[in-house]
């Protein structure tokens, strides 16, 4: 069969690497793709959220599956798009509706579905300017710290956490005045959850059929010791060591997971593909939920699947055919992590074009590009995040000690990575 992956950074290499793996595929294409995906498939010169265009080449090619990595083209509705073409419909897209994506698209409609399904998450009220005055007293009803999130999607940089009520007061009126955009034109207020994160993956069939993918950790921040601006990423880690604990996965799977795929099913939300379940462990081993994304989560990807063993195409069609269940899925035992190389000054500005070297003296990692771009010949940075460094290991020590090797031989003006992913853990 013909595949086509649409977007183009670390996520969608290390699932077109994965994809490219499986004897059922004839043709993998990657619309846009960058420097690295070129190596697993065909690059397709077309924005993931160009619906005609992407309709004229897949027909052209026959493609009979597409994959979506990123979360932009599944609330502009491309599932839709496709469903609703009498010459797309035949084609499997991977993805959830344009209603579904609202789990990721809106906080409150996040909050409302888990609120209406029993979810456990933290306390919330959705202010607008019509209920400013409500929002102003929730606040002050809460303890410190405040957490205030833009209800739409604001480039993963929507959500504020302030130590003084009178900030908070004060965050909230910007925000309602377009701090973000249109993106702020309401704001969820939500208690404070403290804990340890954790990323929960979840491949839903869309008829109540679900599998759940190795746990993984992300580190967000751009300092060591988890300091400084938030990033979209800078390494991850699977498995997580406090949820190999069967007991607490349990937990995750009889609250939280089972509700959320039987949730999406009675909501009528036309929901296939991933769901990506940020989840808080407070304390006494208590899971709860941050949020929901409707996409498999960047860099986590890029050590998951490492540790994916069966043939992953089978289990893109066991949610084509709405019976995942019947799909195998074997996890390889050993430990995985990828560390992210960035650009100078990311995730403040920061310059591309930067000519990088040293990729062919790599040994025992797996790369997989993010912002990279092929220039005259050679490989410019092309991003902010640009090039995962992925390794295995017998424990994570191991995976992190190759993968630190292997980034050492990497450069570009302006490197940086983070050299003690995995520390808390
Ligand atoms: P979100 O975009 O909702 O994932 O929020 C971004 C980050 O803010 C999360 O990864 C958490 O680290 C933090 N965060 C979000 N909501 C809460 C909360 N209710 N309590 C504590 N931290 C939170
Ligand atoms: N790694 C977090 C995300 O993909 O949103």
């Amino acid at each position: 069969m013909n595949i086509m992956v649409l977007g183009s950074g670390g996520r969608e290499h290390a699932l077109s690497w994965k994809i490219s793996q499986s004897d059922k595929v004839d043709n993998l294409y990657i619309a846009p793709g960058n420097a690295g995906t070129s190596s697993v498939g065909t690059n397709v010169a077309i924005s993931a959220e160009d619906f005609p265009a992407l309709k004229t080449f897949v027909l052209e090619k026959e493609v009979s599956m597409v994959l979506v990595g990123p979360e932009a083209p599944l609330v502009a509705g491309v599932v839709d798009f496709f469903a609703n073409d009498e010459e797309l419909k035949s084609v499997t897209v991977i993805g959830p509706s344009q209603k579904g994506a609202e789990m990721e698209g809106s906080k409150e409609f996040a909050k409302d579905f888990m609120a209406r399904h029993n979810i456990p998450t933290a306390g919330y009220l959705s202010v607008t300017t019509d209920n400013l005055d409500e929002g102003i007293d929730f606040l002050s009803s809460l303890e410190a710290p405040y957490v205030l999130k833009a209800d739409g999607l604001a480039a993963g940089k929507g959500v504020l956490i302030v130590d003084s009520l009178e900030e908070a007061q004060d965050e909230l009126k910007a925000m309602l005045d377009g701090k973000f955009g249109a993106a702020s034109a309401k704001v969820v207020i939500e208690e404070h959850l403290s804990g340890i994160e954790l990323s929960v993956f979840v491949m839903v069939d869309g008829k109540g059929g679900y599998k759940i993918l190795p746990t993984a950790k992300d580190y967000k921040r751009i300092g060591e010791g988890d300091t400084g601006l938030n990033t979209g990423g800078m390494g991850a880690i699977t498995p997580v060591p406090f949820a190999e604990n069967p007991e607490f996965m349990k937990k995750v799977e009889d609250r939280i997971v089972k509700p959320t795929v039987e949730g999406l099913v009675k909501d009528e939300l036309d929901y296939t593909g991933f769901v990506f379940i940020g989840l808080m462990n407070c304390a006494g081993d208590n899971p709860m939920v941050i949020e929901y994304n409707v996409r498999m989560g960047d860099p986590e990807t890029e050590a998951v699947m490492l540790r994916i063993k069966s043939d992953f195409v089978d289990l893109l069609e066991g949610i084509a055919k709405g019976d995942i269940s019947s799909a195998n899925l074997e996890f390889d035992e050993r430990a995985a992590v990828t560390v992210m190389l960035v650009s100078g000054g990311y995730p403040e500005a920061y310059e591309k074009g930067k000519v990088m070297s040293g990729m062919e003296t790599v040994e025992d990692s797996i790369l997989f590009h993010a912002g990279t771009a092929d220039k005259d010949g050679q490989v410019v940075t092309a991003g902010g995040r640009v090039i995962a460094v992925s390794s295995y290991g017998a424990t994570k020590e191991d995976a992190l000690a190759t993968s630190f090797k292997n980034a050492q031989k990497i450069d570009f003006e302006g490197v940086y990575y983070r050299s003690d992913i995995g520390f808390d853990l």
